[in-house]
């Protein structure tokens, strides 16, 4: 079964309880996105905390933590403390993603998160070790962008691959887009501005 997880990026922070009941009434998961403005240059430390993933938590909602941040070993435990049980690091963010997987899955699921430029064969052996992937269909930073079509057969190759790992399609899914992205294999597909921003069946 596909599951969407709304992307809070594009949440309006101003009713953060009503962006939370909308997505709520939609799916149990939501997207955190963690960015440090080193590892990409947005910044959302002041807005993605670790409070905000306890908050979700109440709501019952299950978190997926998206860290794109250097040295995310350094975050790992004050998300876990709050409940997260799954936090997902980028492979180009460490020297030794095996290393850190293994630290985080020490702690609840570890995902690897490949940019769009990161090839499957060179991450093949983290996505070997990890729980889940997360494959980025945008640059990652901002949310808004244009899905990048040549994901997809990366995709494919992942789930032809690995047939039972979770797939995180992550960056520029919308209701258009999307039965190409679950046709590829993805299991669960992040939206962020279609989900929070278009005029779509989840208003
Ligand atoms: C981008 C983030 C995405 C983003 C997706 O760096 O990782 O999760 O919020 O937003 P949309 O769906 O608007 O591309
Ligand atoms: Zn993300």
């Amino acid at each position: 079964m596909v599951e969407v997880s709304p992307s809070l990026l594009a949440a309006d922070f101003s009713k953060i309880d009503k962006e939370l009941n909308k997505v709520l009434r939609a799916t149990n998961r939501v997207h955190i996105d963690v960015m440090d403005n080193k590892f990409v240059s947005n910044y959302t430390l002041n807005k993605m905390t670790p409070n905000l993933v306890g908050k979700c938590i109440n709501f019952k909602l299950k978190p997926d933590v998206h860290l794109m941040v250097n040295d995310p070993s350094k975050y790992f435990e004050s998300f876990v403390k709050v409940g997260a049980k799954e936090i997902s690091f980028h492979f180009e963010a460490v020297f030794d993603p095996i290393k850190e997987l293994r630290l985080l899955k020490s702690f609840c699921s570890a995902g690897i998160a490949l940019k769009p430029k990161t090839s499957f064969k060179e991450a093949y052996d983290a996505v070997k070790e990890s729980d889940f992937v997360l494959i980025m269909c945008v640059e990652p930073g901002f949310g808004g962008q244009g899905f990048m079509v040549d994901m997809i057969p990366k995709i494919k190759s992942i789930r032809e691959s690995f047939p039972k790992k979770p797939i995180i399609a992550d960056g520029g899914i919308n209701n258009e887009i999307k039965t190409l992205v679950i046709d590829a294999g993805a299991s669960i597909l992040v939206m962020g501005t279609a989900f929070f921003k278009e005029q779509n069946k989840y208003k």
